[in-house]
């Protein structure tokens, strides 16, 4: 990783694996890391993690969301932890059996609790027996999650300041659904800018498509990381989880 690269993952939601391995070339003088999930890595295996780290030395994020018994959620960090990601996904649904299994199966990775999909609204939560408002579960979830260990949390950047309030300075606080002014919204429902979402205290800024679908994806990244750069963001490097001093 460069010094002074932007706390962005790239989300390298790619057709292929020379494709993704093609943007992370491209991103990876801009971006602290690339984000790897469940489509590219169930389709080419472990050897996607190698082929978009290349020699940059980029941080990788592995997005499987894991979901299981605690002894197979353990059994799979393990087997992830040799490819040293930085950045492992969890379900938090899985409740603290399963985020203690994957943190203590995979120390050197950062263990991230997926509170509730984006994809997923009060009338499903009902309808799985949970009959308070999403709102409610979102704050509840990371509470749960950063006391059974996980050290990081997806979020969106619309809860990035409540969950901060419920969780304290030391969790790493992921969040996609990040588009910079001008772009499209594509499928993401609530949207902030990169600026938006790193003033309200987001630590690691998942952006996808606004960067993989640009004509040039190394000067999209290079726009974004100089807009956060204005924000003072990127002043602090070296940190496991991007996290910058303000
Ligand atoms: O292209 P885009 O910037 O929308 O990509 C966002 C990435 O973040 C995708 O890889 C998507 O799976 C992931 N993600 C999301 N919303 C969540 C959790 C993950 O968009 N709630």
């Amino acid at each position: 990783m460069q010094q002074g690269a932007a706390p962005v993952a790239v989300a390298l939601d790619a057709p292929d694996l020379d494709r993704a391995a093609y943007w992370a070339e491209l991103v990876t003088p801009h971006v602290s890391t690339v984000k790897i999930g469940l489509e590219l890595y169930l389709r080419y295996g472990p050897d996607v993690v190698a082929s978009v780290r290349g020699a940059s030395g980029v941080k990788v994020f592995l997005d499987l969301k894991l979901l299981d018994i605690p002894a197979t959620v353990a059994g799979a960090a393990r087997a992830v932890s040799r490819l040293r990601p930085e950045f492992l996904t969890v379900h938090a649904m899985g409740g603290p059996d399963v985020i203690r299994a994957a943190v203590e199966a995979a120390p050197a990775t950062r263990v991230a609790a997926v509170t509730v999909l984006t994809s997923i609204g009060d009338a499903d939560l009902a309808m799985l027996g949970m009959p308070e408002p999403v709102g409610d579960v979102v704050r509840r979830l990371p509470v749960m999650a950063v006391d059974s260990g996980a050290r990081g949390l997806v979020c969106s950047p619309h809860e990035v300041a409540a969950v901060r309030a419920e969780v304290g300075p030391d969790v790493t606080l992921i969040t996609p659904g990040v588009r910079p002014a001008g772009s499209a919204a594509d499928d993401q429902a609530r949207v902030a800018t990169p600026e938006e979402a790193f003033l309200a205290g987001a630590d690691l800024l998942v952006i996808g498509r606004p960067i993989t679908s640009a004509p040039d994806p190394g000067a999209a990244a290079a726009a974004i990381a100089a807009s956060l750069r204005r924000v003072g963001a990127g002043a602090v490097t070296g940190h496991a989880g991007g996290v910058r001093s303000r």
